[in-house]
């Protein structure tokens, strides 16, 4: 029984599991499709014209997927249908006498501007300018028309928009434009044909005034495309900087992978209400604002290297994902994390390789190893769901990228590139399974790697436990790995995984040893519980670089003494090598700090970054990585008994302590070294000195704490970047300066109109620590700049206070868990798939000590008692059952 057709529950109930093992083919398909719209922005029309295939093994009725539509007319092959001979309830119509090559014929109401779940057809602004757009991944289009909506049902587009010209001047669709024309009452209309058969979900539509720039593309394969990038008119002048990063895109593809873009225009939109990143909708991509528009008044530098990766990810669904899509939403990662992978490597070829994977793994501890430690936890490839939008998750997206990363490494860059050609020849048009990608690249390799499959079906993050022996005599290093992975729920017995470590050695004076043939990197496979592995001909003790460059995903236990992960901080040529000895470090600095311990590596920690501080020989972005150690969310990770005040106290000594080993005089100096050159200028050498400022103004805030916020309030009256302003502004306010509402007031003044900036205002004091945080946060949802009806705006403020800034969130009191457990109901009534989102947020609930676990059971429990949506029924009913 595959559940997306035979839903017999409404919404609001807790339906049984859709299971994997469930999957059977669509008993009917749709080859053609052809939509026409009536488009209004409190009713808009929709009729549709499906060409019926059955499949001839199965004898089910046609059912086809329908939410909260209005049903006005329904005709099979021609012939208005009697009642009786049509059912549509628990949404679900299902239709009698269908055949193979019927046609259904369905006239529906649906209606924008009520619908704030913004799933379908919506309205984004406001009634009188706002414009009218569609979202349908992954189960949006039954609000919009009746289908088959599972992406294994392929269908060719053909869609027509009907509207007032005056007030949807702009009408767009996927596909290749196909006409359009003028129509009596000041209407008019356009027609868009798209000749790749697609899934559902890539379907769009969008209306409105809109604004557009436009650049002329040749593809390498001589296809003229033209790319216009949409927005309102207010903000059209910021969609010059995503124009460029997309041409950069596409160059990269045809370069890296040999992919050419294949329609005669591509079409970027911007909004600003829209519930995730961006959309890769065919030949009509939409974008959160929040990740398209970008101008140095507005944007950090974070920001744009978003925005570029942003942009990069949707543009390469366009080969992993339409082109090649996914046969069932269980295997979401074979467009996503694949993707995600082809979004890292463009950021990392656009900019610096070893930044960008020390971001990226950053990312990964923060937000997938919690995710995979708790009861949340999922396997890549999920064995069963209730509700898909719950599994957009950071294990589908960055883990899923990570086993794409190991395949890459396995198969080298020649191999990889070979097996991806075939998966993407193979599977053209089809709509393909973890198994087909694994096959393809196998095949083109002569390999076998189906052992890797396992890291698709297994959750919860591997421990790796490395010992090295060196033997004098024998002149031998041999290295034991040993591997196992924790019980998550459903899944209480583990099997080993194939692990890839890429590893070198180091001799004492800091030099990298000669292994196989003389190379000085190797790459050894775990493939079992455990395993050892020796190399000859080595004369002294050496200390083992592991895991370069983040080789797996998992979590490395290897008993390093200090002296030698600082031996590897100064000395290993892996970058992101040399980062994770400065956060081994760090982490054993503040373990010691917190259990009250010797210093050992606390003082080893501060004297080798002081030292590193002090040369000025490296990179400047990458000296601002070394001096940060891991956060509060990270190191909460590794305890039990959580106290999140307790982490931020100790967080904050543990900089301080560094702070003072570098000193004042050490830190105002290159302070003004870093202030003399403030332009406004993008590039990598800039960028690099904004993020060691912004660093070393945070260090010095925590031992000259007068001194530094007189500087940042300086900084914040001059800066020429958002990513000075903003980085002056946190310190203000995180300091609790004097300063600082004068610096707010004035931020809020001069950016009062503008979305994305406001949404910073909201953000950085939502990072507010410690027991000031609750009252602020109720103070900005009175804002009248505040609603829970913009999912930025709901993010910027609740997001950030109750999922980045945990001694804010979590007081004892509990009066935070019980503000956001009765705005999530609010919310989930507006927007469940927003509300389910913020929910996770609870995540990890269980390992808090006990006051604060009590609290945060009783405020997620009160939740459970509601009625809820399923989305959010989900995460609060998964989260209580671990
Ligand atoms: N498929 C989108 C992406 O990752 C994300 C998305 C999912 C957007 C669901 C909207 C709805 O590129
Ligand atoms: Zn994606």
């Amino acid at each position: 029984m595959r559940l997306p057709l035979d839903h017999t529950v409404r919404d609001d109930q807790t339906p049984s599991p859709i299971r994997l093992a469930d999957y059977r083919p669509p008993a009917w398909r749709v080859d053609h499709i052809e939509l026409e719209f009536d488009l209004g922005i409190d009713a808009s029309e929709v009729r549709s014209r499906l060409q019926l295939a059955r499949d001839p093994a199965q004898d089910a009725p046609l059912r086809l997927d329908g939410e909260g539509l209005e049903l006005l007319a329904i005709a099979l092959d021609g012939r208005p249908l009697d009642e009786g001979t049509y059912r549509y309830r628990d949404n679900v119509l299902e239709v009698d006498g269908a055949r193979d090559g019927s046609v259904l014929e369905t006239r529906v109401r649906v209606r924008p501007a009520a619908n704030t779940a913004l799933e379908g057809l919506y309205l984004s602004g406001s009634r009188e300018r706002g414009f009218l757009l569609t979202q349908c991944e992954a189960e949006g289009f039954r609000h919009i028309t009746f289908f088959p909506d599972r992406p294994d049902v392929l269908a060719k587009y053909t869609v027509t928009l009907r509207a007032d010209r005056a007030r949807f001047p702009v009408l767009l669709a996927g596909g290749n434009p196909d006409g359009a024309g003028e129509l009596p009452d000041g209407r008019h209309w356009a027609r868009f044909v798209d000749p790749y058969p697609k899934p559902c979900y890539l379907f769009a539509l969008v209306a409105g005034r809109l604004e557009r720039i436009e650049r002329d593309y040749r593809t390498a394969d001589g296809r003229d495309v033209r790319l216009v990038i949409w927005a309102e008119a207010d903000v059209i002048d910021c969609c010059g900087y995503a124009m460029d990063a997309l041409e950069r895109a596409m160059r990269w593809d045809e370069q890296a992978y040999g992919r050419n873009y294949d329609l005669s225009v591509f079409h970027v939109v911007a909004t600003h209400d829209f519930n995730m990143g961006a959309m890769e909708n065919k030949g009509l991509n939409i974008f959160n604002a929040k990740y398209l528009l970008a101008d140095p008044d507005t944007t950090t530098d974070d920001e744009y290297r978003a925005v570029e990766a942003v942009i990069g990810h949707e543009y390469f669904h366009n080969w992993s994902g339409n082109r090649v899509t996914c046969r069932d939403w269980f295997q979401l990662s074979l467009k996503e994390g694949l993707t995600v992978f082809r979004e890292q490597q463009f950021s990392a070829d656009m900019n610096s390789a070893p930044l960008k994977r020390i971001d990226d793994v950053a990312l990964l501890r923060r937000a997938q190893f919690p995710e995979d430690a708790g009861p949340l936890a999922h396997p890549v490839r999920p064995a069963q769901y209730s509700e898909i939008n719950n599994f957009y998750t950071a294990t589908v997206y960055e883990k899923g990228s990570e086993l794409v990363r190991m395949l890459a490494g396995r198969l080298g860059r020649e191999g990889f590139r070979r097996g991806m050609d075939l998966y993407f020849a193979r599977n053209d048009g089809r709509a393909a399974t973890i198994e087909d990608f694994l096959t393809a690249l196998g095949e083109a390799n002569g390999l076998d790697l189906s052992p890797y499959l396992a890291w698709y079906g297994q959750a919860g993050t591997p421990r790796l436990v490395a010992e090295g022996r060196h033997d004098p005599v024998r002149r031998e290093y041999a290295l034991t790995l040993r591997q196992h992975t924790p019980p998550t729920p459903g899944q209480p017995d583990k099997r080993p995984l194939p692990i890839p470590v890429k590893l070198a050695l180091f001799d004492p004076d800091g030099r990298m040893l000669p292994l196989q043939d003389g190379a000085t990197e190797q790459v050894v496979v775990l493939d079992r519980a455990e395993h050892t592995f020796v190399f000859p001909g080595i004369e002294r003790a050496p200390v083992p670089s592991l895991l370069r460059g983040f080789s797996a995903p998992v979590i490395l236990e290897c008993a390093y003494a200090p002296a030698e992960l600082a031996l590897l901080l100064t000395h290993d040529t892996d970058g992101f090598n040399r980062w994770e000895a400065a956060q081994q470090l760090a982490w054993r600095a503040y373990a010691e700090l917190r259990d009250e311990r010797d210093r050992a590596a606390l003082t080893v920690w501060c004297e080798t970054l002081a030292g590193l501080f002090e040369t000025m020989k490296l990179d400047a972005a990458l000296l601002a990585d070394l001096l940060t150690p891991p956060g509060e969310v990270e190191l909460a990770e590794r305890e039990t008994d959580v106290d999140p005040a307790r982490i931020h106290a100790l967080h904050q000594a543990l900089q301080r302590e560094l702070a003072t080993r570098i000193g004042n005089a050490a830190l105002h100096a290159r302070y003004h070294d870093l202030a003399s050159d403030a332009a406004a200028a993008l590039d990598a050498a800039s960028q690099a000195r904004r993020r060691l400022r912004r660093r070393v103004l945070e260090l010095l805030a925590l031992v000259d704490t007068a001194a530094a916020q007189a500087l940042a309030a300086a900084q914040f009256d001059q800066a020429a970047t958002m990513t000075d302003r903003l980085a002056a502004l946190a310190v203000l306010v995180r300091s609790a300066a004097p300063q600082a509402d004068a610096a707010l007031a004035h931020y809020r003044k001069r950016y009062d109109g503008n979305a994305l900036a406001l949404d910073k205002w909201f953000a950085v004091q939502a990072q507010l620590p410690g027991e000031a945080a609750l009252a602020r946060v109720r103070a900005l949802e009175a804002d009248p700049r505040f609603t829970l009806k913009n999912p930025n705006r709901v993010q910027a403020l609740f997001g950030t206070w109750a999922r980045g800034n945990p001694s804010g969130f979590h007081r004892a009191d509990g009066e935070g868990y019980r503000l956001l457990a009765a705005r999530l109901a609010e919310l989930d009534a507006l927007n469940p798939q927003v509300a389910a989102r913020l929910a996770t947020a609870f995540n990890g609930w269980q390992r808090l000590e006990p006051v604060r676990r009590g609290q945060a059971r009783a405020a997620v429990a009160g939740l459970a008692d509601r009625r809820l949506s399923r989305n959010l029924a989900e995460i609060v009913g998964n989260m209580l059952k671990a």
